[in-house]
């Protein structure tokens, strides 16, 4: 039998409800909040992401799903969306009209992380991303919009985790001192965090290994090195979500895992998924649009963790299955051929309906009921034909209707809006 390939996973019909739901609840806040969808391709020129993600990162190293088209062009599967946005932004000239845009988008993205639990292969993202506007109040208003977002869902226990890492004018003299820094703590770095330690010091304080948290334990921070108009950004930012009632925490060592970020970077974490806490995170990335070719224009945005929020979603939020409102037994072949018409059009009526084709016995049809968790069933068989009524079953009450066939269709209706 062939299996599904390591990291990847089906998400089954009992389960798809609990996603529906979610997107529902995105979609509407989104777009509450001026956001309109996007829906970028999956696959992308692998160049989009190097020089986005940034050469030196963990995605772009070693995670990234990468082939060679036949014509020679190197293409990737896409391991996070805001690349893609960004690209189609500039590509589109959405600056041109107006270069303020509020874009979402949810979908699959693909990294090769080693799978475990809220670590997957092939994972679903939730992005916003709002292009143009430089004001810090755009930065509490998604982060406030995330927040609310995860108190729609009924989502407890998590934690915001704030940063500012500054701007091309005072990170280089961050960067240089805890370049100077880590040279110091070499014996105690991963390999990964030696090499990066002169070209990208800073993912060394993202490193999840161990004797690389110690080394960088009492490493300078970049708060204390911001220029004055980064520190007065972080500041209307902090001063902003205190004001609408959010609880955070200043987290120094927040740089995140990818390079394109300026100034605000947040997460939302959570206690509740083990090693994988995060699981949301964003911020700013103002020069960005920039570098891949467009104008300077600013930029914020994050992305939800698909899997990983169902993980943490109450579990109450299950009751959105499906199930028959209708669910037709038909005793015999007579009696399925009419009944297929009816039931065809209480569905197109809808009146969620299923009848069941197998021609088997009303014991074994009123099992298949109970086991759909059907509203009512109709029970169809030879006698009824005859006397042109069919039963109409209740099947929480156990009430039972003696229903017309004719005009079937709104007379079920009046039977069950009762
Ligand atoms: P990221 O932090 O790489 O950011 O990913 C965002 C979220 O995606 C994580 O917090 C996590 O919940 C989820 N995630 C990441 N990798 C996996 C995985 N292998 N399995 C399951 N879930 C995963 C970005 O991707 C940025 N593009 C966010 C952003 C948007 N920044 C600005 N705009």
């Amino acid at each position: 039998m062939i299996q599904l390939i390591r990291g990847f996973k089906d998400i089954l019909p009992e389960e798809s409800s609990r996603w529906q739901h979610v997107e529902k609840t995105v979609r509407a806040l989104f777009e509450d909040f001026g956001f309109r969808e996007i829906r970028p391709p999956v696959l992308e020129r692998t160049e989009l992401f190097k020089r986005s993600i940034g050469e030196d990162t963990d995605i772009v190293e070693k995670e990234m799903y990468t082939f060679e088209d036949r014509n020679g062009d190197f293409l990737t599967l896409r391991p996070e969306a805001t690349a893609s946005v960004v690209r189609s932004y500039i590509q589109h000239k959405m600056y041109a009209t107006d270069p303020v845009r509020k874009m979402y988008t949810i979908g699959p993205m693909f990294r090769r992380e080693r799978p475990q639990k809220g670590r997957y292969r092939q994972f679903y993202q939730i992005n916003a991303e709002v292009f143009g506007i430089e004001s810090p109040l755009i930065d509490a208003q998604i982060i406030v919009m995330l927040v609310n977002l995860f108190s729609k869902l009924s989502v407890s226990g998590i934690n915001v985790l704030i940063n500012s890492l500054g701007c091309p004018g005072c990170r280089p003299n961050f960067k240089k001192n805890l370049s100077d820094f880590l040279a110091l703590k070499n014996e105690l770095l991963c390999e990964n965090c030696v090499r990066r330690s002169r070209s990208n010091p800073m993912r060394a304080l993202d490193c999840k290994v161990p004797s690389c948290r110690e080394a960088v334990a009492e490493a300078p921070s970049i708060i204390d090195s911001l220029c004055s108009e980064c520190s007065g950004h972080f500041e209307t930012v902090r001063s902003m979500l205190e004001k609408q009632g959010i609880l955070f925490e200043v987290d120094k060592r927040l740089v995140r895992g990818l390079d394109y970020y300026t100034r605000t970077a947040f997460e939302i974490q959570t206690g509740e998924l083990g090693a994988q806490s995060a699981v949301a995170g964003g911020g700013r990335y103002d020069g960005l649009v920039k570098a891949l070719g467009g104008p300077s224009q600013p930029a914020i945005g994050f992305a939800i963790g698909f899997d990983r929020l169902l993980e943490i979603l109450p579990a109450k939020e299950e009751s959105h299955g499906l199930k028959p409102e209708i669910f037709v037994a038909a005793l015999g072949s007579d009696c399925i051929n009419k009944a297929y018409l009816w039931a065809t059009d209480l569905s197109m009526a809808g009146i969620p309906s299923e009848i069941d084709l197998s021609g088997r016995s009303l014991k074994s049809l009123m099992k298949r009921a109970n086991r759909l968790n059907a509203a009512h069933v109709l029970i169809v068989g030879e006698d009824e034909l005859k006397k042109g009524k069919v039963i109409l079953r209740n099947m929480e009450t156990k009430e039972q209707h003696s229903v017309s066939i004719d005009g079937i269709v709104e007379n079920i209706r009046n039977v069950i809006s009762q």
